[in-house]
Parts: C-alpha cells; structure tokens; sequence
C-alpha cells in the first residue's frame, strides 16, 4: 500500500494549480483504502509480481475518488473524511471538474498498462457506476421503491467497483476464467455488504466516527433498506410518519424515525442482509490456495460488516 501511495502522489501532478490543490485535498484526507487492497490481495494470493498491481490499485482509488467528488456535489454532502467537503471548501463546479481529471487520469493510466482486458473491465465499471448513480436519482423519494430495485442500485454504484477491483487481480494473474469469476463474487458481494451498512450506519453510527454526516439519507429522501424494511414492519401511523419523510425528506423527524427503524429491527435486519452476502464473498474464496492474502481477504468480510467507520 505504500508502494500505491506512492504511485497516488506521483500520478495526481496536474500543472494545472487547482488541480492539485483539490485533489490533494481529498486523497490527503485518506480514506479506507478498500478498493486498491482488494486489487493488491487478489494479485498477490494469485502470485502476481511486479510494479502493474500498484499501478492498477491505484487506478482504481482514482476512480473511486471521483466518484466521491461527483457524489457528494450530487448529495449535497458536506463533510467527507472527517473534513469540509470539497464541494463545500472550492464549490460544485471544480469538484465536478477535478472529478473528471481524476477519471480521466485513471484511462491514460490504463492505457500505459497495455492490457485491453484492463481497459475493459474499468469501462465497463465506471459506465454502471454511473448507471447506479442516475437510477437512484429516479428513486429518491419513492417510499414504494422495492428491495429489489434498491439492491440494484447498489450493485450498480457501489459493488461493481469492488467487482472491478478484484477480478482485475485475477485479469494481472491470467487467472483460469472460474479463478476470475470467483474473485468478481467476492467484489460484488463484499460491495454490496458494504454498502449495506453504509446506508444503515446512516441511522446508527456517529458523525465523528464516521467523518461523513449521519442523516444526510433522510434529508435526501433516499429510501434505503433500513427505512424499506422499518416501513413493512411499522405500525400504520410509524408507516406514514416514513412515507411523508422520504417523500418530503424531512430531517427534523430523524430521531423518531430512528426510534421507529430500531424498534422494529430494521437495522439488525439490514446487517443481517449484508452478513449474508459477506458470507457469499467467503465462499467464493474456497477457489483460492491458502495464503497470507487470502486470510486477509477472510477477514476483510467480517470488517465489512462488523465496522462502525
Ligand atoms: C464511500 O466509500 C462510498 C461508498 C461506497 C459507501 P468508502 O467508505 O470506501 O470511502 P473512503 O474511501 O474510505 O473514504
Ligand atoms: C456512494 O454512495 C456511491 C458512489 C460514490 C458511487 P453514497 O452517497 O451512499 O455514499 P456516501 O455515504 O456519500 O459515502
Ligand atoms: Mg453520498
Ligand atoms: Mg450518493
């Protein structure tokens, strides 16, 4: 990771001052790392030397980083990494603009690996990222949303990069094509995990833990699985009271609703979701010989699920 890091500040520099005052910004902030990890682990448990998966691992830190630059100007977010957002400190329209240097440094970066497979791979990932992005546009406030269309979006903006990042480990290793799907499910579950208690820790976790702003959800009227399953269990005016929010995005009810989505189980409901796609992502390392980078990867589907940050 630090050889990545390294690969990070190199390929950031820009002549262009605002540039690198953004983009330094938010990569500086740090971050979980979570996508180039499973880069580097899959590559290293699949035998991979040499300078390419640091490379790659941090293509894909990139490309996730703009997507975070472009999200929380579309969320309105503003705190990000336990700092301003930069939307908040330089405005929407240099993160929009950063976000797009960022992801256009990630394809030149691609193509200097010389991989066709690589470059496809990333192009298909971001184009569903972005998919995700607008289908969930559509269905901000729709409390009639189905759980079925709500884990599409998530496999769509979130899992598929983690689904990205780990089959390109087994793409840099020429992994057998069964090796190479094995490791796609375990990014697409282990994303979907995440994501998942994302958007439960949006009711129980702590900003100061989380360096993101708890809420922000609600206040957007996106209808997520804690407040999906708390409306199917609630009581008739508890069902109501979460329709009006969501359709309102009504924040000055939050603790309410909190109440009503802990009453009810919604959020043990939504870990449990997420446990059993971690427990997906488990099996699909049975595939893998035994290695230091596969008990990583072990552990990392407990972390996931089990995280308050
Ligand atoms: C944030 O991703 C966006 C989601 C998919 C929930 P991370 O939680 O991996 O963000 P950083 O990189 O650690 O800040
Ligand atoms: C993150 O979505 C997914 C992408 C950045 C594509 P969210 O909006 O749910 O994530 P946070 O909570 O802002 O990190
Ligand atoms: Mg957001
Ligand atoms: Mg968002």
């Amino acid at each position: 990771m630090l050889q990545v890091d390294e690969v990070i500040r190199r390929r950031l520099h820009s002549q262009v001052a605002l540039v690198n005052q953004i983009s330094e910004y938010i990569v500086g902030a740090g971050g979980k790392r979570i996508r180039p990890r499973l880069v580097l682990l899959f590559a290293g448990a699949l035998g991979v030397e040499g300078p390419h998966k640091h490379e790659l691992a941090a293509i894909v830190e990139f490309i996730h980083t703009a997507t975070l630059l472009h999200d929380d100007v579309v969320d309105e977010s503003s705190l990000r990494r336990g700092r301003k957002t930069a939307n908040a400190l330089f405005g929407n329209a240099a993160s929009v603009l950063v976000g797009d240097f960022l992801y256009s440094r990630a394809f030149q970066m691609m193509v200097g690996l010389n991989r066709l497979r690589v470059l496809d791979v990333l192009a298909d990932a971001t184009n569903v990222i972005a998919e995700g992005e607008v289908l969930q546009l559509m269905n901000m406030h729709d409390p009639d949303l189905s759980v079925d269309d709500y884990l599409r979006v998530i496999r769509y903006k979130t899992a598929k990069l983690f689904e990205a990042s780990a089959r390109l480990g087994a793409v840099l290793a020429h992994a057998a094509p069964a090796v190479e799907e094995a490791c796609a499910t375990y990014g697409r579950a282990l994303g979907t995990a995440f994501q998942l208690v994302d958007d439960l820790l949006d009711y129980e976790g702590a900003t100061q833990e989380l360096g993101k702003n708890i809420g922000d959800d609600l206040r957007e009227g996106k209808p997520t699985l804690p407040l999906l399953l708390a409306m199917s269990r609630g009581s008739e005016p508890e069902r109501q009271l979460i329709r009006h929010a969501i359709e309102q995005g009504e924040v000055e009810r939050l603790p309410d609703i909190v109440t009503i989505v802990r009453r009810t189980g919604a959020l043990e409901a939504t870990r449990h979701a997420a446990r059993a796609e971690a427990e997906q992502a488990r099996a699909a390392l049975d595939l893998l010989p035994t290695s230091p980078q596969r008990d990583a990867l072990l552990y990392l589907c407990v972390q996931s699920v089990e995280r308050s940050s």
